[in-house]
This record gives C-alpha cells, structure tokens and sequence, in this order.
C-alpha cells in the first residue's frame, strides 16, 4: 500500500484526525459528517473537494478507494460505526473512549476479530510528549519501583454538557476521566480494585456526579488515586505525580516543565530538576502515525480492542464503586 486512504467521520474533533492524518502524508479519501455546516467548513478548511464529503457513513462503506476509518462522532455511536467499517473490511481508528457499555465494547471486540482488521482506541495521552517521557523514565527505571501514582481529569465542561454529554452513561469518569485511567493503566498496569466516592456540586445539568475520586489497589506494593472533575473552575489540566523507590516525577499535559527528583548516594532525593517539554495534549499526528505503521507492517496497534476495552472497565468500575459505596474489581476478561 503506498499511500494510507483515510475517511474521517465526524468533523469537530475529527478536524485534528484530518490534520494528523495529512502530517503523515496519508490521502484524505473521504469526510463525513451528519451536519452539512461542519462538513463544509471542514471541506473548505482542508480543501477537500465536493466529491468526497458524505453526510452519511454508510455510502463510504463499499468504496474500495478507503483502506481506513477514523470514528470521531459522540461515543454512543462508536460501536455502531467501527463495526460496520470494520465487517466491510476497513481499518478503524475510534476516538476514546472506546464505547460506553460492556456490550459495546464486546461487539468492537468480535467485529476487529472477525475483520482481521486492525482496531485502535484513540487513547491520545499515549501520545502526550510529557506522559512519553514519564513512561520513560518509568521504564528505564529512573524512578525505581513505583508505589504510588495518581492522575487528574480536571476540565470544565460547563459550556459543552448541552448535548449528547449529557447522556447518564456518558459519566465524566469515562467521558473524559478515561484520559487519567488509561494513563495510569499504562503507567502502572491493570488495577486489581478500585474504590470511589462522587459528588455533584458544579453541572446541575447532567445526570451524574460532576467530581469523582478513586483510590486504585494495583498490587499489594502499588497503590494510585484518580480524581475527576467536570465542572472544576480552573484551566484544564491532567495533573499527574509518580511516587517510586528512587525518585518522584511530577508532570501533566498542559505545562511546558516537568519535574524530576532522584535520589543520591545517601538516598535522599536531590535537587529538583526541571524538565523542558512539548505542550501537546492532543498529539492526533503521533497516534495516527502509530496506526498507520500498525496497516503497513502488520503489527500490533498500541491501543488496540482489547485494551481500550480494559480502560472502559476500570472506569465503569469506578463509577459502580462511587454509587454503591463498595470496592469493586475490574474484570479483565475480554
Ligand atoms: N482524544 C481527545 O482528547 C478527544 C477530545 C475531544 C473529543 N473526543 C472524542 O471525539 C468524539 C467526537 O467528539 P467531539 O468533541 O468532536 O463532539 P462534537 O459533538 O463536537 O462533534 C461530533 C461531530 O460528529 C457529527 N456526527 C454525529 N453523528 C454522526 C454520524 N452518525 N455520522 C457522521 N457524523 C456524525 C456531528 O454532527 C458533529 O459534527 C467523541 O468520541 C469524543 O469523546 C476526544
């Protein structure tokens, strides 16, 4: 395949998947959007000619000038779209979170098994220049053994809650608190229990708490926290400290600095160093150049079905915990 052909369903967010589609040197093959005002302006925006701009995704699927769709519309739709691309033999980049529902995300499942075609979740924070240079440090060992990490999802979303966000299984904790679980699951591993409470102080228009925090058991050395908040008043932010044995790491996807401390030969921590790093929290380039490489050489996705899937659990534990006042241990089996 020399030229990756892209379609891009969904034109809001999907506006930056067009962007770092084409900073990839991939064609785009086709837009699509339900609303001809988005189709348009995207259209005119990325000089997409008329011939290529669908209202609707169906008309995309038979069309063998498409290797590959990218599903950015609201998540509750994001099973019904990336099966249907993936049984007509297309390979799907699907916007996180995955699905909302276990179900859905069985099906995602089945369908990416069956396709033989490659499905990626687009857990963009993977992708985040400062969360790679955490996950460096984390793996080169610089920080020793972790014991403690904890994340934040601190967004507000006060002026964008009036439409399909206000759906009771689009909870904060898995709309967008999905960003920290995934993190810390790719960070710290799979959490064996999770415990939460939630509050609902800031968003009276949504049917679920705005503010949710969760202490995170990963093994009997290494505990986490995630806090998620949806109505916060302040800049957004995903604030996110790692405790090791050697050394702490402080970092998030908005701040052009990271800091770092190592211990010396007394074992005490030295001086704080700062870390220069890009600000790109949304580094849609990266991810698609990742699941590009994936289509051309037949190897794995980072994100693929299965753990995209494992991040919608943990977080649907989360939400289960803070509304029954138990723990409760994600189930991994998919
Ligand atoms: N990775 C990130 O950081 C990030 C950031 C924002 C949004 N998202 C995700 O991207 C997806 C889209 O979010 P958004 O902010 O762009 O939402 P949005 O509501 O602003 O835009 C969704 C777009 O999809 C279109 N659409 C809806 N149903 C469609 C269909 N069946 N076929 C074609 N077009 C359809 C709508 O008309 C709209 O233009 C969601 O899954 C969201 O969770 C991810």
């Amino acid at each position: 395949m020399d030229k990756l052909r892209v379609a891009v369903i969904g034109l809001r967010f999907g506006m930056a998947h067009i962007e770092g589609a084409m900073g990839c040197g991939a064609e785009i093959a086709a837009i699509c959007d339900v609303d001809r005002r988005h189709l348009d302006f995207a259209g005119a925006r990325y000089d997409i000619p008329m011939e290529k701009r669908f209202t609707d995704y169906r008309e995309l699927l038979d069309r063998d000038d498409i290797d590959a769709a990218v599903v950015a519309v609201p998540d509750q739709q994001h099973r019904e779209l990336s099966c249907a691309f993936l049984r007509a033999g297309k390979h799907v980049l699907c916007e996180k979170p995955m699905a909302l529902t276990l179900s859905d995300v069985r099906d995602m499942i089945r369908a990416g098994d069956e396709s033989g075609r490659q499905l990626m979740v687009g857990q963009i924070c993977r992708f985040t220049p400062a969360f790679r240079q955490a996950k460096a440090l984390v793996d080169g060992g610089v920080l020793g053994d972790l014991y403690y990490l904890e994340s934040e999802y601190a967004h507000d979303y006060m002026n964008i809650v009036d439409n399909w966000r206000a759906d009771p299984l689009r909870h904060g904790v898995i709309g967008g608190g999905c960003h920290a679980v995934d993190l810390l699951r790719w960070l710290g591993g799979d959490p064996e229990e999770v415990f939460a409470y939630g509050t609902k102080r800031l968003l009276p228009q949504v049917p679920y708490d705005d503010a949710t925090v969760a202490v995170l058991k990963f093994d009997a050395a290494t505990m986490g926290k995630v806090f998620v908040s949806t109505g916060c008043k302040r800049d957004y932010t995903m604030r996110t400290v790692l405790y090791g044995t050697r050394g702490t790491l402080i970092c998030d996807n908005t701040s052009p600095t990271m800091t770092l401390f190592t211990v010396g030969e007394d074992g005490m921590a030295g001086e704080a160093q700062t870390i220069d790093v890009e600000v790109n929290n949304h580094n849609a380039r990266l991810e698609f150049e990742a699941f590009a490489e994936a289509i051309r050489s037949g190897g794995c996705v980072p994100t693929d079905a299965r753990e995209g899937a494992k991040t919608v659990e943990v977080c649907l534990s989360i939400i289960e915990s803070a509304k029954t006042g138990r723990p409760v241990c994600p189930n991994y089996d998919f």
